[in-house]
């Protein structure tokens, strides 16, 4: 197919022959073992796994968390792998949003600074900061929440926090890590609805780790991992 008629979206990111390793010498553990993903603009991916199976690990190299050991890494072209850690900061700024495993709010701010402190690394001044804040939290249904601390809020309302803090600054990489662990089923599928729903109008690529089979029917495209592999058919 020719070029100009392949209207696929853009891969935002590549991913070839990853591996990682743990620790050296007699304790080295191998959790990655040449792994290759990709993902486009717009996707809603699920990365699906048992426990240990390394699925944070990718998400952390993906994320420009960790390096890995070898392989080779691209976001939007550019190539992230074999980067020094230094570099990590400024890469995670330019293209991530991460909602972490337990959402990792901090719990002395209130909802608006937890999301506005993201786009304030970003450059972004405080009153632009605040009324994007703002903005994106009356869009996860916090509007009355505004001013509450995170350790005030539900687990549920948390998560969308965590949500509206990964969306903020419009990072064109939105990854997370089992965003429903703790949620109950409802709650959970009306939060990954939600984070679906805001990703798409804004064209992010958006990949979530999880086990949860009640949320398997929102992903775009399902990938499977097990021992550090991605596997076709799993058992
Ligand atoms: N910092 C670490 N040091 C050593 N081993 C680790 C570390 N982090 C993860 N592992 C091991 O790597 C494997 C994959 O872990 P992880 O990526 O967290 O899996 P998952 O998220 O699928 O549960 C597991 O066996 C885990 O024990
Ligand atoms: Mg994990």
């Amino acid at each position: 197919m020719s070029a100009a008629i392949d209207a696929s979206p853009e891969v935002t990111i590549l991913a070839r022959g990853v591996t990682k390793t743990y620790g050296s010498g007699a304790v080295a553990y191998q959790a990655l073992r040449g792994v290759d993903f990709e993902a486009r603009a717009g996707e809603f991916v699920m990365l699906n796994g048992p426990s240990g199976s390394g699925k944070t690990t990718l998400l952390s190299i993906l994320g420009c968390v960790l390096t890995p050991t070898s392989g080779e890494v691209q976001l939007f072209g550019e190539t992230i792998s074999g980067r020094k850690e230094s570099a990590l900061p400024r890469l995670r700024l330019a293209y991530i949003g991460f909602i972490f495993q337990g959402h990792n709010l901090i719990a002395s701010l209130d909802a608006r600074d937890n999301v506005a402190l993201p786009m304030r690394m970003r450059g972004y001044g405080v009153r632009e900061a605040n009324r994007e804040a703002e903005r994106l939290l009356e869009r996860v249904g916090l509007s009355d929440k505004i001013d509450r601390q995170s350790k005030e809020l539900s687990g549920g309302q948390r998560q969308r926090v965590a949500i509206a803090r990964a969306l903020a600054g419009s990072p064109p990489i939105v990854l997370a890590d089992e965003p429903t662990a703790s949620l109950d089923a409802e709650t959970g599928a009306t939060v990954t609805n939600l984070l679906k729903e805001l990703a798409r109008e804004a064209g992010h690529t958006v990949v979530v780790v999880t086990h949860d089979n009640r949320i398997f029917h929102l992903a775009d495209r399902i990938v499977h991992i097990e021992d550090g592999h991605i596997v076709d058919h799993p058992v």
